[in-house]
């Protein structure tokens, strides 16, 4: 269980996260939507050890993780692809892959397991990351935080600028993580597809999580997507 209790974050003297809890459990997947600025790409941040938290905790089965350092956090199972995908641009497919390994100590058949979720990589190994479409950018990425074997994954904003088909596949990534017992935080804008994707799904709004429950309640519950997002349930907010 990855549990974050009471967090705040602060960035100078701006107070941007202000007492946020939320629990994952393994083989959740826990829909983390609000507006821009609401908080949640600081969240994942803290999370991952990246930003010091000014109160609360974050514990990964029974172990605090706030005293760790920022390299120690992925070894211990939690992988991060960042918004905006985070990739070497001038390295190679291969290379960025091997980078994702070196985290673990993972050797190349982990990458075989890998290429079974991301057949198309197979094809782009020695390509410049930076030359790859941005859907092939995103699948390098998700694929680079699974070469260290995670058993939580925090996503921020995969779906991104991917055309439906691509949005699929990489929702079909996420199922097929969450049957094998990934915990995944999906940090999504676009609504209708992290609400297929998740089980919870928790809204945040300025600095606090303001409503949590499964995506089937939410569902029944529109006034309170319009409430925190701006969005009504019955509009296709992008796939
Ligand atoms: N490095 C920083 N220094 C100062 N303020 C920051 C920094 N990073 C983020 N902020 C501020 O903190 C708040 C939360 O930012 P954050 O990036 O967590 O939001 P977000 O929910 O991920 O938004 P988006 O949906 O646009 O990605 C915003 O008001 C932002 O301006
Ligand atoms: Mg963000």
């Amino acid at each position: 269980m990855l549990t974050v209790e009471g967090l705040e974050c602060a960035y100078g003297e701006a107070l941007v996260l202000r007492g946020v809890s939320l629990r994952l459990a393994p083989g959740q997947v826990l829909g983390l939507l609000g507006r821009n600025g609401a908080g949640k790409t600081t969240t994942l941040r803290a999370i991952m050890g990246l930003l010091r938290p000014r109160a609360g905790r974050i514990v990964l089965d029974g172990r605090d993780l706030g005293a760790l350092r920022p390299y120690e956090i992925p070894r211990l199972g939690v992988a991060y692809v960042p918004q905006g995908r985070g990739l070497f641009p001038f390295l190679t497919v291969e290379e960025n892959l091997r980078m994702g390994l070196l985290v673990r100590d993972g050797d190349r058949r982990r990458l075989e397991e890998i290429f079974e979720l991301f057949p198309a990589l197979r094809e782009r190994l020695r390509q410049r990351a930076g030359t790859l479409s941005g859907g092939e950018q995103q699948m390098v990425a998700t694929a680079r935080a699974l070469a260290a074997d995670p058993r939580y994954l925090l996503m921020d904003e995969p779906l991104e600028g991917l055309m439906p088909l691509l949005v699929e596949a990489l929702l079909g990534v996420i199922g097929q993580l969450r049957a094998r017992g990934v915990g995944v935080l999906l940090v999504e804008q676009r609504i209708e597809a992290a609400l297929r994707a998740a089980d919870e799904v928790a809204l945040m709004e300025v600095g606090r999580i303001r409503y949590q429950g499964t995506a089937a309640e939410l569902a029944n519950h529109p006034d309170v997507l319009q409430t925190y997002l701006g969005v009504r349930r019955d509009r296709r907010v992008g796939g």
